[in-house]
């Protein structure tokens, strides 16, 4: 099973944030409960979708000292490290499948002094994590295509998330959680928590919530079930 030690955590993607009130809304989110901010940096290649930069995380980074882990949705993430780490992340998120030299990225990102998390797309096999295990702090798996938010959860991510949970537990590495990205609400938060996942990273549920951000949070935090 996974570890207990691993406590629920909420990450609150900006990606659905009013852009005009970005530092209030980070504020809002880690008062209401996120532990984590999550940036979710898009490249128009490797996502069809342009989003944010360094600059955007330095100024996340003047609003609040809660973790900050950047989502690295661009091709060559190994051209984004430095600029990123110098804008004040905490955590560098590359996905699998962006570079020719992943093993390399995630040394860079630790050799950076920064949290090394990585990201898989739904349709990528977790058994191609094997080799690079070792170098992880968390692995993110994208219960949506990634490139947009306010998408549908793919409940077919699941069996996998289970299957690694169980692998990562049975090969020594129960001190990795892992995270769930993608139409994560309180109706599907609760799946993906029995299928192991503890990190629950949430934009449109947070951000476009009606009775506003901290009730977002809230609501995502009173799906988390009890513990047996
Ligand atoms: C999708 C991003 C997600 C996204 C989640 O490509 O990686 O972090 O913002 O948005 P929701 O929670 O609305 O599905
Ligand atoms: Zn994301």
């Amino acid at each position: 099973m996974s570890n207990p030690s691993h406590e629920a955590i909420i990450a609150a993607s900006i990606l659905s944030a009013d852009f005009g009130y970005l530092a209030d809304a980070c504020c809002r989110a880690v008062r209401g409960g996120a532990a984590w901010i999550h940036v979710d940096v898009m490249d128009g290649h490797f996502v069809p979708n342009l989003t944010m930069g360094p600059v955007v995380v330095e100024a996340c980074r003047r609003a609040t000292d809660a973790v900050l882990d950047v989502h690295l949705m661009v091709e060559e993430p190994e051209r984004w490290l430095e600029p990123f780490a110098h804008a004040g992340a905490d955590r560098l998120t590359p996905h699998l499948e962006a570079t020719r030299h992943i093993h390399r990225v995630l040394q860079r990102i630790r050799a950076l002094g920064k949290g090394v998390g990585i990201a898989i797309n739904p349709g990528t096999d977790h058994r191609l994590l094997d080799p690079i295990l070792s170098l992880v702090d968390h692995i993110l798996v994208m219960t949506v295509n990634p490139g947009f938010a306010g998408q549908a959860f793919l409940p077919e991510v699941l069996p996998k998330v289970r299957a690694l949970r169980t692998h990562l537990d049975e090969l020594g590495y129960t001190h990795i959680p892992l995270a769930v990205d993608g139409g994560i609400s309180p109706e599907t938060l609760p799946h993906a928590y029995r299928a192991g996942a503890r990190i629950f990273v949430a934009a449109s549920a947070i951000f476009h919530h009606p009775q506003g951000i901290e009730a977002g949070i809230a609501a995502l935090r009173h799906a988390i079930p009890n513990k047996p």
